[in-house]
């Protein structure tokens, strides 16, 4: 405890030079500051670490006990200590507990055997999948799928989240019932909208006059029982361990659809590549390690600069979706004010993501990160290989817009007019991928992954659990089954005016 308090108070009291004074005095900044693993440039060079502050997170962490931590992860041993049980992600891509890699070589053997089965129309002639899930059971392949399924041209896949019937309705506009694949996804098979929504696909196939519509349903699910109880054959339930979190489950059977849309051999890749980022996280020096000095940037910005938001702009269409995957990895894993201990945290824990498309947002809000009060560190993703067949200069200006942001936020521009001055010294990160393909977003999901857990262990949290979301969950149960006598006169009001 007192070498984690030092180590605090050195990175606190750290000398707080300018991004320019950084370029000027540390030649070696781009070899220091920029990781290249699996086809990933990762870019820290433009952020306010350097050599000593680098120094100073290495002493946090090891005196957070970051390498013992990553140690049992990667064991199996129970991280998640407020749950009681552990967090096997990487044993989903062979990197892990060998107990806990052979069961999800089980797990995975099973589903390959039912999209082969599902190929060769045993199923009958299926093209559409619907695929209903939410949170961590719709982010991941939704992200997947957007990013490198839609030219694939092997099935129409849906993925539908909310309990809004118009998202529903606008897939039974689209999709031919008899040649649908209806695929639960859900952990806990439990969750209100998903089997809402589950419920009303049936009805949508039944009133069809699909004959068997069970026969057409899929269940991802790290509850069999359940799904068995709620009528899907056994032989159709594509269960996962209850070790892999919601919003770390894409490389589980919730990536049914993933594997189904791209095809087997892309769904490996994705694994390997996640695969080659856990051994880079596992086994690199913590300075030369990527998801470890992205972590030591988060927790500068957030802890000593008291950055409240960080943003992340995709700067490539296909990774259009990353911001709202990344707004619940980030938030629901260390959106917390309890330590491990169940202590209150006494510094800020996760900033507020959020994002969006470049370079759509610099003609939207990029004003603010230039020119407004707030401290924003700003991440820019992006791919060398482009993702069109047009003119290269599409291609070709998207990634100049990019750097072109990077360079302006650090450097600013003088001005006698304040209104039209830029400050600058404002800090980002570039993320430059080879290109956006399997192997690579494995890669960069799994950095996300690690970032995050890195974060939570030098903050004492826990990354894994998410008891925040279930208070409203339990009052809108208690609404429907109990009515609102009991509730605040605001309440009762709205839901007097809405259901009168
Ligand atoms: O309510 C939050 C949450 O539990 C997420 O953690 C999870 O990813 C999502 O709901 C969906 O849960 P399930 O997969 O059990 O339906």
């Amino acid at each position: 405890m007192a070498d984690l308090a030092a180590a605090w108070t050195a990175i606190e009291h750290a000398p707080q030079a300018t991004l320019a004074a950084l370029f000027a005095a540390e030649p070696d900044r781009l070899s220091r500051f920029v990781v290249e693993e699996s086809g990933i440039r990762f870019d820290f060079s433009k952020t306010h670490l350097d050599a000593g502050l680098t120094s100073s997170f290495v002493a946090l962490a090891n005196a957070a006990g970051l390498e013992r931590a990553r140690d049992a992860l990667f064991a199996g041993e129970a991280v998640n200590v407020t749950e009681g049980r552990a967090a096997e992600h990487s044993a989903e891509r062979g990197q892990g507990a060998p107990d806990s890699v052979a069961h999800a070589r089980g797990f995975h053997a099973r589903m390959r055997a039912l999209i082969d089965a599902i190929e060769a129309d045993a199923l009958g002639p299926i093209r559409h999948v619907l695929h209903v899930g939410i949170g961590g059971s719709a982010l991941g392949p939704d992200l997947m799928i957007d990013a490198l399924g839609r030219d694939a041209g092997r099935y129409d896949v849906a993925i539908v989240s909310n309990v809004d019937g118009a998202a529903m309705e606008a897939v039974f506009r689209r999709f031919d019932p008899a040649a649908t694949l209806l695929v639960v996804a859900s952990k806990t098979f439990s969750t209100t909208e998903t089997m809402l929504n589950a419920e009303s696909a049936l009805t949508w196939m039944a009133e069809s006059g699909v004959d068997d519509p069970y026969g057409q349903v899929i269940a991802l699910t790290a509850n069999p029982d359940k799904a068995v109880e709620w009528g899907v054959d056994e032989t159709r339930v594509l269960p996962f361990s209850e070790s892999v979190g919601g919003r770390y489950s894409l490389w589980s059977s919730i990536g049914f659809p993933i594997a189904l849309a791209l095809g087997w051999d892309e769904f490996e890749n994705l694994l390997e590549g996640a695969a080659a980022m856990d051994r880079h996280f596992r086994f690199t020096p913590l300075e030369r390690n990527a998801p470890v000095l992205a972590a030591f940037v988060d927790l500068y910005y957030a802890v000593v600069r008291r950055a409240e938001t960080r943003a992340v702009f995709a700067y490539d269409e296909r990774l259009r979706l990353l911001p709202s995957y990344l707004q619940q990895l980030e938030m629901e894993s260390n959106g917390k004010g309890v330590t491990v201990d169940g202590v209150p945290v006494d510094r800020p824990t996760a900033p507020i993501t959020w994002g969006g498309v470049g370079s759509d947002c610099q003609h939207a809000v990029f004003q603010l990160l230039h020119q407004g009060t707030h401290l924003v560190p700003v991440e820019f993703v992006a791919a060398i290989e482009p993702g069109d067949a047009l003119d290269d200069a599409h291609h070709r200006t998207l990634l100049i817009n990019a750097f072109a942001q990077g360079a302006a936020l650090m450097t600013g521009k003088a001005n006698d007019d304040p209104a039209r001055a830029y400050p600058g010294d404002r800090p980002s990160t570039t993320i430059l991928l080879d290109s956006v393909d399997p192997v690579r977003l494995g890669g960069l999901i799994a950095f996300y992954e690690h970032r995050v857990f890195t974060n939570a262990t030098i903050l004492g949290i826990n990354p894994f659990d998410q008891f925040g979301v279930e208070l409203g969950k339990e009052i809108a149960r208690s609404i429907e089954s109990d009515g609102t006598d009991r509730f605040d006169p605001s309440t009762r009001a709205l839901i007097a005016r809405a259901f009168a």
